[in-house]
């Protein structure tokens, strides 16, 4: 039996899943990740908090399934993209991780896109906040001795790597996130590396997702209960992870994911760079494979957060509320930008936004307009990748929102297309990484190991209600330009 140990690191938690003989899950276990904003915009935390909680995992899924922890042969990691992690010459954080979440970069995002306009083209996409490039701008600025401190900079995931192994390695998805790869020949960009000023030496070195980047030490065989030299895959930033792991992995495969934050993401053959579109072209967690995403950064998360207002805990109930008095398109308008937005505006002073408000409007029609509001979002985000040279025939898709029949039906309608609700969607980008354990142990390709989670079922589009939705985008990115100079200046 092959067993192998799939760990992603994302934002609120840290999630483990171990899978055997046919790919069954055979344990799972989550341990709680909290940020820390110390001022408006920020977002931090420290990478001895994710070692932590890869222990307090490790002995969940122990305490779960012994005999499966005993089989573990090989591990695969995935983790939340973007973050800047440095380390000194001991291997010790130099300061906090700085996030994905961090919009603190946006004039140094700004600046490196004039300082080198052909980024991009190189890049995948043009500089934003989210990415480690600009943060590294802001660092050597504002914290100099940081800057000049660090010896060694890796992505989130990989100080799980390092902790694994002791060795300084990244994977070919999550070193596209930093911004410093050359996404055509796979190899770190020399021209943007010296625009920062960045010396080749502190990078971590490239694998694609399924090759071994090193053995468990004894130190850490002993502390998790494994044994001393199992292989530690590369795997994969979270996005092309959470896409192995549903087996989006051939040209055309699309996926949303409506998470905390949403991505629209479509694997490609090629590298397919859209800078203009602001969609990202990234190296997939496959060799010889890319992807094109859409990446924005509010998704179901804006249906919680409008659940807390309205003072309401049970979403289901909300949904059924709202699903019951539905009768067509609203007449509210929602930008559902709270965290700012990346695809389609890489604006982090865009701010959320409801129009249309009268005495008659109720809190079901809030609702309403909210899972209107975000699906506009990502219809949006489909008119960019349309754009981009992609335009799939159907969309698999995965995260909380997905759950919700209701939302599935405006998004079918909005997009104007099939929506495909997959069986083991929850299971995630742990699952990706232990398919990439899986093949970095046996030797077995892609095809074999990366097969598509079952179809449960599908959800075509209502030709009647695409069509009262058909002018809405027009007017959901005129409200948005409308108003860009007042999110610009703050009220
Ligand atoms: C991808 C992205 C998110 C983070 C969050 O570009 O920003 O998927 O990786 O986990």
């Amino acid at each position: 039996m092959t067993v192998t140990l799939g760990l992603d690191l994302g934002t609120s938690a840290l999630k483990g899943l171990i899978i055997g003989e046919h790919q069954a899950v055979l344990a799972e276990a989550e341990a709680p990740l909290s940020l820390s904003r110390p001022q408006p915009g920020w977002g931090e935390q420290q990478p001895e908090d994710w070692w932590q909680a890869t222990l307090t995992v490790a002995a969940a899924l122990k305490a779960h399934n012994p005999a499966a922890w005993a089989d573990v042969a090989a591990i695969g990691l995935s983790g939340q993209m973007h973050g800047a992690v440095l380390l000194d010459r001991r291997g010790s954080a130099v300061r906090p991780a700085i996030l994905w979440t961090d919009a603190r970069a946006a004039a140094e995002a700004e600046e490196l896109n004039r300082m080198l306009p052909q980024i991009g083209a190189i890049a995948g996409v043009p500089a934003m906040a989210s990415f480690v490039a600009p943060k590294l701008l802001w660092l050597a600025r504002h914290e100099p001795e940081t800057f000049a401190a660090f010896a060694t900079l890796l992505l989130p995931k990989d100080y799980l790597r390092f902790k694994l192994t002791g060795n300084y390695a990244t994977d070919m998805c999550d070193a596209a996130g930093s911004l410093l790869l050359d996404e055509r020949s796979r190899t770190w960009s020399p021209a943007i590396l010296e625009s920062l000023r960045l010396d080749p030496g502190k990078l971590p070195r490239l694998y694609e997702g399924s090759e071994i980047t090193g053995q468990l030490t004894a130190s850490a065989a002993e502390l998790l209960g494994l044994k001393s030299g199992l292989p530690v895959a590369a795997g994969a930033g979270d996005a092309a992870a959470g896409a192995i792991g549903l087996g989006a992995v051939n040209d055309g495969d699309a996926i949303i994911s409506l998470g905390t934050s949403s991505q629209y993401f479509i694997t490609t053959a090629s590298y397919r760079p859209a800078p203009a579109d602001l969609i990202h072209a990234f190296a997939h967690g496959l060799s010889d494979r890319w992807f094109q995403m859409a990446a924005l950064l509010n998704g179901a998360s804006v249906l919680t957060w409008v659940a807390g207002v309205l003072g309401r805990n049970d979403i289901g109930e909300l949904l059924s509320e709202a699903e019951a008095a539905f009768a067509g398109p609203s007449n509210l308008l929602f930008l559902p930008y709270l965290m700012g937005e990346r695809t389609p505006h890489n604006d982090p002073q865009a701010r959320g936004m409801l129009y249309g408000l009268s005495p008659a409007t109720s809190a079901t029609e809030i609702v309403q307009a909210v899972l209107e509001g975000v699906a506009l979002s990502l219809a949006d985000a489909q008119a960019c990748l349309r754009h981009a040279g992609s335009d799939p025939a159907a969309i698999s898709v995965t995260g909380g929102g997905s759950r919700s029949a209701f939302w599935m039906r405006l998004l079918a309608a909005i997009l104007d297309k099939p929506l495909q609700i997959r069986d083991g969607a929850e299971k995630g980008p742990a699952f990706g990484a232990a398919r990439l354990a899986r093949m970095a142990l046996t030797g077995e390709t892609a095809a074999q190991v990366c097969t598509p989670a079952p179809l449960r079922f599908t959800i075509a589009p209502d030709p009647a209600l695409a069509a009262a939705y058909a002018g809405r985008l027009t007017r959901f990115r005129a409200a948005y330009q409308a108003l860009k100079p007042v999110m610009r200046d703050g009220v």
